[in-house]
Parts: structure tokens; sequence; C-alpha cells
């Protein structure tokens, strides 16, 4: 039987199709638009998302035989806010996981309602970019949108509701909208109330591995397919990622380069981080998970090479930085273009080259946009390790994970070893995985994990280089609160 994974992004959905073996036999991608209608804004379409989706299952499918296909699930970019009415429209267009709009109902949340009550209900506290302060800002900024609103749904839940006409979501993703009480895995009552809204108006939660629905008659005709193809919950793109990484059990680690990136860490029983630095959320194979949340990691390097630079050729312009070069370099770079979610909480931190002389070249502007992204990842890692959590090896994943020259910078910044999988489509590897367990080939998560996902090289650190790296990493974490104070004026 053939299982898809639909790996709903923010610069585009992949789509991967799946043997129950675990052999990827087919991977497309269709792109959709991004839209900033206003600095640290971020937005797209929902009905882009479907269109997208619908052309890409018919492409991937193409060639196979349809009758084959059992399931499909999900791993999809968290938090956004999506708004349906009474006649299933979508309200405005969704608000993203990157969206800085909403530091007064952030400030609201963590200041008045105040941190430790947030945490109690949700294991949480606010960033501008989880769902519940989106919710208060449409209800601020937009009341003749917040009144007709039906259905909050995220991302890929707006999918699934597409694909199957029921209205669910699974433990994963809804931990990440603060409206979620994520220790006994239920909607927040006391979360319900302050953002104004009822209980009906959330979906139903399912665990990712869980059926929701089979295929509306319309869109299985559509797309050619039976209509007793199985929708499962599936999870956020990192839980997802996670899955497809088999970062499954106590204290695994992966680290996620997409247009976010991400250092998460499973976990078998529920915890907290204290300082709330790390998001404490379920995890998609029933457990739960810490994670640590940058808003722009492969997309700091797609900016430079691409606006910037205005080139493609990654290779060339990687290809000066040497194994010589690696911790030599005198130029630091803050990755926040979108503002700065974990550690720093920060919808205000903005991008900052600093340590340029007359000597500095293109390369070593790059390269210093590569180290900036694995030492805001650091940051995280750091927090991790001050809980107490031991990790020697992590995997990675995720569009930047092609560069062997950022791994390596990766493993040497954090001083750890990278496991490489097979494949880097880590989300929809896991969507795909999630279905698979919801269709019964597999008895569960961890089992398909351990069957399917495995390490094909190794990245080890180079205990000259880390040391470099250190002494960098420690000068890195200096200029950030030595600037903070200027990025709120500056805007
Ligand atoms: C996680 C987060 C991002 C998005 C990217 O908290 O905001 O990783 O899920 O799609």
């Amino acid at each position: 039987m053939y299982y898809i994974g639909v790996d709903l992004g923010t610069s585009a959905v992949k789509l991967l199709l799946m043997e129950g073996n675990g052999k990827i036999v087919n991977v497309v991608s269709k792109e959709y638009p991004l839209y900033f209608p206003n600095p640290g804004w971020s937005e797209q379409k929902p009905e882009d998302w479907w269109s997208a989706v619908k052309e890409g299952l018919k492409l991937l499918t193409r060639e196979f035989d349809k009758t084959k296909i059992a399931g499909i699930s999900f791993g999809g970019q968290m938090h956004g806010l999506v708004i349906l009415d009474k006649d299933d429209n979508v309200i405005r267009p969704a608000i993203l996981w990157n969206d800085g709009r909403t530091q007064a109902e952030t400030d609201y949340l963590n200041n008045e309602i105040g941190k430790d009550k947030l945490s109690k209900y949700t294991a949480n506290i606010a960033f501008t970019g989880f769902t519940a302060p989106k919710i208060l800002w449409v209800k601020n900024n937009e009341p003749e949108n917040f009144a007709k609103i039906e259905k909050i749904m995220l991302p890929k839940d707006y999918i699934a509701y597409m694909l199957s006409g029921s209205f669910c979501t699974d433990v994963s993703d809804a931990s990440g909208m603060l409206l979620f009480d994520v220790e006994h895995k239920r909607w927040s009552k006391e979360m319900i109330e302050i953002c104004g809204i009822k209980e009906s108006q959330l979906a139903k939660i399912y665990e990712s591995y869980e059926v929701v629905g089979t295929l509306k008659s319309d869109v299985a005709k559509e797309l050619g397919f039976s209509e007793s193809v199985k929708v499962a919950a599936g999870a956020g793109d990192n839980a997802a990622a996670a899955i497809g990484t088999g970062t499954v059990g106590d204290a695994r680690c992966n680290i996620s380069l997409g247009t976010s990136g991400t250092i998460f860490i499973s976990n078998k029983s529920f915890g907290v981080d204290k300082n709330n630095a790390l998001h404490s959320f379920a995890h998609a194979d029933g457990s739960y998970h810490l994670m640590g949340c940058m808003l722009s990691a492969a997309s700091c390097n797609k900016w430079w090479m691409e606006d910037i630079l205005q080139t493609t050729d990654f290779a060339k312009e990687q290809e000066p930085v040497t194994d010589e070069k690696l911790g030599n370099n005198h130029v630091y770079f803050l990755p926040y273009l979108m503002g700065e979610r974990s550690p720093h909480n920060d919808a205000n931190a903005r991008g900052t080259f600093i340590g340029m002389t007359m000597d500095s070249s293109r390369a070593d502007m790059y390269q210093a946009v590569l180290e900036g992204v694995a030492f805001a990842i650091r940051d995280s890692f750091e927090v991790a390790k001050s809980l107490g959590i031991d990790i020697q090896a992590s995997k990675i994943c995720g569009g930047g994970a092609k560069s062997p020259l950022w791994k390596k910078i990766f493993a040497n910044v954090l001083n750890i070893r990278l496991d490489i999988i097979e494949s880097e489509e880590g989300p929809g590897y896991g969507g795909a995985i999630l279905a698979a367990v919801a269709c019964g080939e597999y008895a569960s998560v961890q089992e398909a994990a351990d069957r399917l996902v495995k390490v094909v090289d190794t990245v080890e650190p180079d205990a000259e280089i880390a040391k470099r790296y250190e002494e960098r990493y420690q000068k890195f974490r200096k200029v950030y609160p030595a600037v903070k104070g200027i990025f709120a004026e500056i805007q």
C-alpha cells in the first residue's frame, strides 16, 4: 500500500509518496506566495495551500496505482491562525507562525494574565507567533472578522478539513496555540475564556497517528482516489520531522533547518522549562517534547544568497569557506530577520552584521550568516543543557541540511555528532509514517520509526574547530544584549 505525507511548509507544500516498507517512491513540491503586508507581518492564503495540495496530490500519484493509496497525513507549519465563517469561507488570510504583529497582546498575556498562570494552564508562555495572541489581535483590531468566526484552525487542519470534512487537530500542533492544556491534552477552559471564544469554535483533538475520517466523495473523485482513503490527524511540522528522523524516546534530539530553525528534544514524560525559553509540547508519538524555535534559519541563507547576492549557486559561494576558516571569522551575524522567538522572545529584534573591517570579504559575510544561525540554535541548546538534558548527538533535517558545510558548522558549534538519515524530508516522511501507523501498517509510531529510519552517515566535530567555535560563541552571545535596546527604536 501507499501512504502520503503532506509537509505544508511556509515556502511550499512538499508531498511524499511512501510504500508500506518505508521506501520513498516520489516527492513533489508546489510553491505558493507568502505576503508581508507590513514589516514583521507574515500571511498566506489557505485557499492557495488547498489548490497547491490538490495539484501536488495529482502530480505525486500520476504514475502510480491510485487504488493502492491507503492513507494521507501531515506535518504542518505550526501556530498559524485560520478562521472560517458559518459557511466555511476563510474570513481573512492566515496569520503565520513568524508574524510579529501581536506584541501588545503577547505583553498583555505575559504581564497582565501573567506567565505563571499561562504556564499552569498551557505549560507555555505567550510568544508573538502563537495562536492565542493572534485571536486577541483579531478581536482588538478586526472586530467585524472576530464576530464572524465559526471555526478556529491550524494550517494543516484546514487541509484535513477540506479533504475529509473532519474538524480536527492533533495534540502536537494544538500545543502551539496557547489554548491547550499540554499535560492533560485537553483545551484549557481558562485560556478559552481569556481569548473570548467558545470551545465549540475549536477542533476535536486527536493523537497524531489517529484516523480523523476518509476522503469526501467530491475530493476523492477529483483526485481519482478511493473514498476509503484514510486521513490521519498528523502533526505540527517539527513533531512530524522528529518522527521522520526517528527522534522518538527519551532525550533524543533533532535539528530542523527549514524557514525556521528548531531544536527538538523528545521526552517520554511531561516536563516544563522553568525559564519558559523552550516550548513544552506534546509529541506525535503519544509522549512529549521540548523545543526551541528560531524564526529565520534556512531563510537567512536564502535571503543572503537570493535577495542580497542575487545568485542561487550555493556551492560556489560556500566553496571558499574551508576548514581553516571555520571558527576564524571576525564577522558576526544576528539572524533575527523576522524578530526572534527562542530564547529571546523579542519581535523587535532584527538581523545585524557586526565586526566587519576593510578586508572582510563576501565569503566572510556568508560564513557569518551560516554561523549566526548555528549560534542561535546553540542558544536553545544551552537552555536544554541548563535543564540537565545531556545531548550527545542529533539528527538534522530540512533544506539547510543539504549543505555539507552547514552541517559541519553545526556539528562544531554544538560540539556534538550529527547523524544523517537517508532522506532530509523530515515532516513529509513523518506525515507518511503517521498515515501508515493510522492505517495499521505498524503497531506504533515507535515501531515504525525504529524499523524505517536509517542513519546513513555521521558528521563528527573536530576538536580544534570546536574549540575555535566555543570562543566565538562566547562572543556571539554578548552581541544581542548589547544591541537589544536599539531594536525597538529603529522600527
Ligand atoms: C515552531 C514554529 C516553526 C513552524 C515552521 O514553533 O513556529 O517551526 O512550525 O513551519
